[in-house]
């Protein structure tokens, strides 16, 4: 049941906490700063190719990320435009990244990618599925069933999977810094989840035209995301766009009517890039909500912060998300729509 939440959603969304510390269980080892991937055997990919679709593939941009700064080539494919036209592989690790582990879409791609001859690893929810038993090796997320059709926990444990995965695979100097942040997430997240002022937000901005989203860096998956689920569940127009790409043609359809949200982490050149396109929304008067840990001086031009503590940008992710999240829920609650089962969409997408 429900437990007393009003939707599933809402319910799915308050379990990210105990999602993230289960995903986390017996596979970190915080004394010696190391995470054991033990049941995957010896994975060293020289290449990784990531293939999701949805939510799962704004995870699957944030990995890849992950493993180009441990040194290691890494693209994110759509997987139906990679079936369609499989890149060169040369001997890339395949890896799925898809909640149900039954999408036809990333099927076809794993399948495209086996067929050629590549390793295949598939990260997971759900154990046994299609996806779990066709490939190679088996990451499992642990976030439980996840019943509201827009993915909310599965989101959050694949990102914190992902860094498992990466630091189990590669060398990074930041290890221990990164495992550190991860031990802190379960706690900051409850936090935000108590004290987030997402709704107040939503409340001010139900009736806009469309809502934008930009973030830079690992920042910019979390508003491609940002952008879907405010699409999936309040049938409102969102885009997410790459901070920097703003400029280059979007920056036409933002008006005052246009709330734009903007994820700023930290105050490094990144940070403070994405301060310099801010500037340029307020500057055509666009309302502005920060979502931030208040590194820059972002609250200067914007209208709403949503803040977040300072933490390591890969942890902040999905510290950011969570506002997100609970904005989109609100926007949707306040505007009466069918949030566990919104119109045209399914929980699992078995057909091309
Ligand atoms: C968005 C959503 C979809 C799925 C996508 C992939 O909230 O739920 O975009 O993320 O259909 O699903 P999985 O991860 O099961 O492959």
């Amino acid at each position: 049941g429900k437990s007393g939440y009003d939707h599933f959603m809402i319910k799915e969304i308050h379990e990210q906490p105990r999602a993230l510390r289960q995903c986390l269980r017996e596979r970190v080892d915080e004394m010696a700063g190391t995470v054991d991937l033990d049941d995957l055997g010896d994975l060293s990919p020289t290449g990784v190719h990531f293939v999701a679709c949805g939510t799962s593939y704004h995870a699957a941009l944030y990995g890849a990320q992950l493993f180009r700064e441990a040194g290691i080539p890494a693209q994110a494919f759509l997987a139906s435009e990679y079936a369609t036209s499989v890149p060169p592989i040369g001997d890339a690790l395949v890896v799925g990244v898809t909640q149900s582990g039954e999408t036809a879409d990333t099927l076809s791609a794993l399948r495209a990618a086996q067929k050629r001859g590549a390793r295949t690893l598939v990260v997971t929810n759900v154990v046994g599925s299609t996806a779990a038993r066709e490939c190679d090796h088996a990451f499992y997320i642990r976030a439980g069933p996840e019943i509201g059709v827009a993915a909310s926990k599965t989101f959050s444990s694949q990102l914190a999977a992902l860094n498992l995965l990466t630091l189990g695979m590669t060398r990074s100097d930041e290890a221990r810094e990164v495992i550190n942040a991860l031990r802190e997430l379960p706690g900051d997240l409850q936090r935000i989840l108590d004290e987030s002022r997402a709704e107040e937000v939503a409340e001010t901005y139900t009736g806009a035209g469309a809502y934008f989203f930009i973030g830079r860096g690992l920042q910019f998956p979390v508003a491609l995301e940002g952008a879907l689920k405010m699409k999936e569940i309040t049938y409102k127009h969102a885009e997410g766009f790459a901070a920097g790409e703003l400029k280059h043609g979007p920056l036409a359809l933002v008006t005052s009517e246009t709330p734009v949200f903007a994820v700023i982490i930290g105050d490094d050149e990144k940070a403070r890039k994405t301060v310099g396109n801010v500037k340029e929304v307020e500057a055509r008067d666009a309302p502005v909500v920060a979502i931030t840990d208040g590194q820059t001086d972002v609250h200067r031009y914007a209208d709403h912060v949503l803040e977040i503590p300072e933490t390591h940008e890969r942890a902040a992710a999905v510290l950011a998300n969570a506002h997100l999240q609970l904005l989109s829920y609100h926007v949707a609650a306040k505007l009466g729509r069918n949030i566990d089962k919104p119109r045209n969409l399914a929980k699992s997408v078995t057909v091309e």
